[in-house]
This record gives structure tokens, C-alpha cells and sequence, in this order.
């Protein structure tokens, strides 16, 4: 079968080629137990950063640690891994509850003396219909609404750990299949699983696209934000899949093995957006296969992402004010 193998080198051979250290830097990222995130945190914590895992299952995350710490990505050899990898650390973080967000914040301001690096990477797709504690549909929630919050309660840190910070939504490109449904925003009349999944997915570039906008307008410079999708890739991404049709789960399994990103592939764009010089001075741009990506549709709308924002907000039951800064001292008082 060395043809698929030829093949898929020549399809997902986009690496992040950028030696970038990040000594001194540290970095947050949802959902590092397995998949995309956890080899992101691999290739962060080889380049020297203090890596944060937030994430829900403590078990599942501390095998994740072990499994980094003894395993370099493929561009590094062991003994330079040793000697010049960061640190690892694990939060709890159930994107399900928004008070485990908070209180995820919450220690994260109050251990941690700087934040460089926020990657909101943790997702759910396919998942049955079910509300949050909330009263949020769940995808929608871990997807979006709980990295919205999240992302709001660290950027004062970001602010004062800037210049060269960094925000980094992974949305997918399944986002052009669909509209946002204002009109019934958890699905209730009309959940299918994917729709909810490309739902929060367009979520998240026009979230990444508002925000560059607003910290361009508050005049907070040294905080940049970006979104992108990192191809598909043989992840546990599929788990929920046989919600959709019988056997999905083990078809995605099957067609990611022979046709797919691995996950060391699927992580290089998330990895360009948080270390590329090239990437250094952009902001609110989609990514794909380590370059820029033009969007479509709704994703290009200002007032649709306006419009999420406010719904977000009022979601969270926040007065989403004129003046950013106010607005962001409005939120840490009252959700902190
Ligand atoms: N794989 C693909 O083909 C593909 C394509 C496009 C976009 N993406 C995006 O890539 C990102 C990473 O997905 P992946 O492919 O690496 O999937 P994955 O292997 O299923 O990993 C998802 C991660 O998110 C975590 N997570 C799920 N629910 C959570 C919650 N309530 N609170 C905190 N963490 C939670 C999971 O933790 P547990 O292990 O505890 O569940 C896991 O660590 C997602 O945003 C996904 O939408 C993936």
C-alpha cells in the first residue's frame, strides 16, 4: 500500500517548518487529553513552554503527560528532547459547566503569572441532543459558548503577559454547511447532530473575527487571534459518530487510517498559528494546511459575528457593552 502512503505525504505534507523556542512562554490548551490537542501539547512543550492541559478527564490527561514527557515529536530526537522540553501541568476544565470554566479561570489567574498562549481546541461532535446544567445545548456550549467565557476571563492576563500573545480557535471546515440558527439557538426544534457540530464550528471563526475586531478597536495591541482548520484527522473526533448512521464511528476510523491526516499532521496548523513568525502579525484570519484560508458564506459577515457576540453574551447574561476594556472588568467582577 506504499501508494496511499505516497499519496498522503504528498496530500498532508504542510509541516510548521518554524524552529520558534517558546522558553519562558506559557500556554493553555482545552482538550490536550488525546487527539489534536494533547500532540499539540507534545510539539509546544518540546519547544520549551510551560504547557497547560485543561481538561476534564484527570486520568485520561495524566497518561497524556506521561505519554509527552517520553515520547518527542518526530522532528525532535530524544536527547535534545530531554534537555531543552518545559513543563507540563494539568487543570480540570468541563467545558459542560460553566462554573468549572470559571473556576478553571479562576486558578489559572491566580497560579499562574502570565498566559502567552490560549488554545480553545476542545470539541465534541455528533454528540446526542442534551442540555448543559446551563441549559445550553451541549455542543454548542463546549464547542463555543464555554471558550467564549473562558477566553474573555484570561485576556486581562494576556493583556499584561503581552506583547506576542497568542488566541487560537480550532473550528473545522464543516462550518460552510450551515447558518447559525438564531432563531432557535439550542436546536430545540431542529437538532440533527451535525448541524450542531458545523454550527459551533462557524462559532468559532466569526467569535475569532469579532474578537480581533474588538481588541483592534480597544486599541489592545499584542494580542492576536486566529482560527483554523486543521484537516481531517484520525482522532476520537468520531466517537458520537453512530448518531449519525450505523457503523460511522468505525468508518471514520477506517477511512482516517487510509485517508487522513495523522494526528502529528493535523496538529501543524494549530502549531504554525502559535509559533510561526510568518503568522506573528496577523489577526482574525482562518488558517488551513499552515496558510491562510479564505472563508465563505456567513463566516465573512461582520454583522452575523456581531450578532453572536451579543447572543453569546446575553447567553452568559452579559450586558455586552460599548467599551471593551469596561466590558472586560464588567465580566471578571461578575463571573469571577
Ligand atoms: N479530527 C478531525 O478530523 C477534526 C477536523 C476538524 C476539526 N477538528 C477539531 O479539532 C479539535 C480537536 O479534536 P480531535 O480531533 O483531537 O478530537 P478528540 O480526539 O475527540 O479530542 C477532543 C478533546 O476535547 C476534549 N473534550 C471533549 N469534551 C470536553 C469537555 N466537556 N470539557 C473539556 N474537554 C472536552 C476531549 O476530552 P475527553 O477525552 O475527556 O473527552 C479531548 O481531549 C476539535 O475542536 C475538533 O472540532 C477535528
Amino acid at each position: 500500500m506504499s501508494w496511499i502512503k505516497n499519496l498522503k505525504m504528498w496530500l498532508f505534507n504542510q509541516m510548521c517548518t518554524s524552529d520558534a523556542r517558546l522558553d519562558g512562554k506559557t500556554v493553555v490548551i482545552t482538550g490536550a487529553s488525546g487527539g489534536i490537542g494533547k500532540e499539540t501539547a507534545r510539539d509546544l512543550y518540546a519547544r520549551g513552554a510551560r504547557v497547560i492541559l485543561a481538561c476534564r478527564d484527570i486520568e485520561k490527561t495524566n497518561n497524556a503527560v506521561e505519554n509527552i514527557k517520553n515520547n518527542p515529536p518526530s522532528r525532535v530526537n530524544k536527547d535534545e528532547y530531554k534537555n531543552n522540553a518545559g513543563e507540563l501541568a494539568i487543570y480540570f476544565l468541563d467545558l459542560r459547566s460553566l462554573k468549572s470554566v470559571r473556576d478553571c479561570a479562576k486558578n489559572l489567574l491566580t497560579n499562574e503569572a502570565a498566559i502567552h498562549i490560549l488554545i480553545n481546541n476542545a470539541g465534541v461532535a455528533t454528540h446526542p441532543y442534551e442540555k448543559t446544567q446551563d441549559g445550553n445545548e451541549t455542543t454548542f456550549q463546549v464547542n463555543h459558548l464555554g471558550h467564549f467565557l473562558l477566553t474573555l476571563l484570561l485576556l486581562p492576563k494576556m493583556h499584561l503577559s503581552s506583547p506576542n500573545c497568542r488566541i487560537i480557535n480550532v473550528s473545522s471546515f464543516s462550518y460552510i454547511f450551515v447558518d447559525i440558527d438564531f432563531n432557535d439557538i439550542n436546536l430545540e426544534k431542529s437538532y440533527a447532530p451535525f448541524k450542531s457540530y458545523a454550527q459551533s464550528k462557524l462559532a468559532n471563526i466569526l467569535f475569532t473575527k469579532e474578537l480581533a475586531r474588538r481588541l483592534k478597536e480597544a486599541n489592545i495591541r499584542g494580542i492576536n487571534v486566529y482560527s483554523l482548520h486543521p484537516g481531517v484527522t484520525g482522532t476520537e473526533i468520531a466517537r458520537y459518530g453512530n448518531n449519525i448512521f450505523p457503523y460511522a464511528t468505525y468508518c471514520h476510523g477506517l477511512c482516517a487510517k487510509l485517508f487522513c491526516k495523522n494526528v502529528e499532521q493535523g496538529t501543524q496548523t494549530t502549531v504554525y498559528c502559535a509559533v510561526d513568525e510568518e503568522t506573528a502579525n496577523d489577526t482574525g484570519f482562518y488558517y488551513s494546511n499552515c496558510s491562510v484560508a479564505t472563508t465563505y458564506r456567513k463566516a465573512n459577515d461582520p454583522q452575523y459575528a456581531e450578532k453572536l457576540w451579543n447572543v453569546s453574551c446575553q447567553l452568559l447574561h452579559l450586558e455586552p457593552e460599548e467599551d471593551f476594556i469596561t466590558f472586560l472588568k464588567t465580566v471578571s467582577r461578575q463571573m469571577l
